[in-house]
């Protein structure tokens, strides 16, 4: 099945919001990536559910949000009703994993686990079957513009063969240090959406980055 691109408004310049809304609207990409940070999970603050509802108000496509803060228990209601499709929590901020994912189903939305990079995809060994969603984080989540991790390739494909033994239907997701640059390898490895901030937003030419992801054929 053909990969998906998801550009991560995080880079995107908030003075012109409706820009980059409207770039992912009319661009290829697929999804809205949307990065939720609470300075207290991830050493940096972002936004919340107040914008949240204003670009999902405006986007045509699906609302892919990737919370990075602590007990997302809290918030999944209120992100659901802000107009997420899909909600991400981190392994590592649940202590009832289990539970969350259940949350986040009830709520209406596609449930994803997100995995640090010191993480094992072992971790997700007792929940991977309710999964629609698999993030790889193949940063240190926190920031954009960051170096993607090498070693986040081989995760990659120890997820997909999670996967596949378990006949479970996630997706994998990357996100971190994404672009033309290593975008093949990771589709390779199993990937099947490539998260990019910095690579589309930094671009001159955004849409042309997006269309160029879009066109990559693994081998
Ligand atoms: C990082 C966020 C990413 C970030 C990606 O913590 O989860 O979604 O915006 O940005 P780039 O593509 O610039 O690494
Ligand atoms: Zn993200």
């Amino acid at each position: 099945m053909a990969h998906l691109v998801a550009p991560s408004l995080l880079a995107a310049d908030f003075r012109r919001l409706d820009q980059a809304i409207e770039l992912v609207n009319t661009s290829e990409a697929d999804w809205f990536h949307l990065d939720v940070m609470d300075g207290s999970f991830v050493p940096n603050i972002s936004f919340g559910q107040f914008i949240i509802e204003q670009i999902a108000a405006e986007a045509k496509k699906y609302v892919d949000v990737h919370l990075m803060i602590d007990d997302p228990a809290r918030y999944i209601d209120s992100f659901a009703r802000a107009g997420a499709n899909g909600i991400t929590v981190h392994a590592e901020a649940c202590t009832h994993l289990h539970r969350v994912v259940q949350m986040i189903k009830e709520s209406g939305a596609k449930a994803g686990v997100a995995l640090n990079p010191h993480t094992p995809v072992s971790i997700l060994e007792n929940v991977i079957e309710d999964l629609d969603l698999v993030l790889i984080m193949t940063v240190n989540p926190g920031f954009g513009g960051q170096k993607f991790i090498y070693h986040s390739l081989q995760k990659v494909r120890q997820t997909a063969e999670l996967i596949t033994v378990r006949n479970a239907r996630a997706i994998i997701e990357v996100d971190g240090g994404i672009g033309l640059q290593n975008a093949q390898k990771v589709l390779e490895a199993g990937a099947r959406v490539l998260v990019a901030g910095s690579a589309v937003f930094g671009a001159e030419d955004p849409a042309g980055v997006i269309r160029e992801l879009k066109a990559i054929a693994p081998n």
